[in-house]
């Protein structure tokens, strides 16, 4: 069984903090499993450190669906968030609906995430629909333009009790959890405390009741920036960059592939190939073998699905 959103509305009323990670990829979200992690976001910062755009605002819904659903393949035991991308969910409400409803139809999402303080009533639409959704307040990515940058939000009194107003009414709407984004913290231990939904922070510092960063920030992986909320706990950028030029300097050398890599036979099987002159000479043998597992990917029986 997957974590529901009820488990999470519990871990919040018993103090328990709640993790959560962006995941974008079958391999890594089935890491995430294994490591117990209770909520995936698939988060369209996908468009940043996937895909290398400057900002998240090209990611489109098709992007979206196929990442989720690689994510829902890899790991079947959390909640898997998919993200609503920019405009898919601020035109007319058919369209936010079926747009929402492809996140977890044809991608398999638990829930999908929707970005600002006016989506009340898209949010309505589809919780009425019986679709779980989540907010997300703050330095809101897909509003970098408007904000005129990477700007941390809710500084002065009157921005903060605005961010205050929208989470509750945010909350009415039905959302089930909220992610507050570099806000500051004591905002966000009041926003905390007066919402009985968790909040979910990420450079909204340590009162909030659970934690999302962005994988690429976790693993020290995006090589164009870090940003100051962002603590790596590995630094998988240098570890690929070090396997890549090991890879180099053995393909380059001829030290791989070694023995262990090579499939070979008894080389007498081709002694009348490698003496005919012109190709092959006629054989009664068929010309497949019998399947050998170890040369399927991820070995027979290893997935989740398998
Ligand atoms: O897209 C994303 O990764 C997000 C997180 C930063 C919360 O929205």
């Amino acid at each position: 069984m997957r974590v529901s959103i009820t488990q999470l509305q519990q871990m919040k009323k018993q103090g328990r903090r709640i993790v959560m990670v962006t995941v974008y990829d079958y391999s890594t979200a089935r890491l995430t499993a294994d490591a117990g992690i209770p909520v995936v976001l698939v988060g369209d910062s996908l468009g940043m450190v996937m895909l290398g755009y400057e900002s998240t605002i090209p990611v489109t819904m098709d992007v979206m669906v196929h990442h989720t659903a690689a994510v829902v393949r890899g790991n079947t035991k959390s909640l898997i968030v998919g993200d609503m991308p920019f405009l898919s969910y601020r035109g007319n409400s058919d369209e936010t609906l079926r747009n929402a409803g492809r996140l977890l139809q044809e991608a398999g999402a638990g829930a999908v995430k929707v970005e600002g303080a006016d989506t009340v009533p898209a949010i309505r639409r589809m919780v009425d629909a019986g679709i779980p959704v989540m907010g997300h307040l703050g330095l809101t990515p897909q509003s970098v333009n408007q904000f005129g940058g990477w700007k941390a939000q809710g500084k002065t009194p009157a921005a903060a009790a605005r961010m205050l107003d929208d989470a509750l009414a945010l909350q009415d709407a039905g959302i089930f959890a909220l992610v507050l984004e570099t806000v500051p913290a004591t905002l966000a231990r009041i926003i905390s405390e007066r919402l009985t939904i968790p909040t979910i922070g990420i450079g909204a510092g340590p009162h909030c009741d659970g934690q999302v960063q962005v994988l690429h920030d976790l693993l020290g992986w995006y090589p164009d920036f870090m940003p100051k909320h962002a603590r790596p706990y590995a630094q998988i950028g240098d570890a690929i960059r070090d396997a890549f030029r090991a890879y180099s300097a053995d393909v380059q050398s001829g030290a791989f592939p070694g023995p262990d890599q090579t499939i070979d036979v008894d080389p007498a099987v081709f002694a009348a190939l490698e003496a005919a002159p012109d190709g092959a000479p006629s054989t009664d043998q068929p010309a497949t073998d019998t399947p050998d597992p170890e040369l399927r990917y991820g070995g027979a029986g290893s997935g989740p699905n398998r």
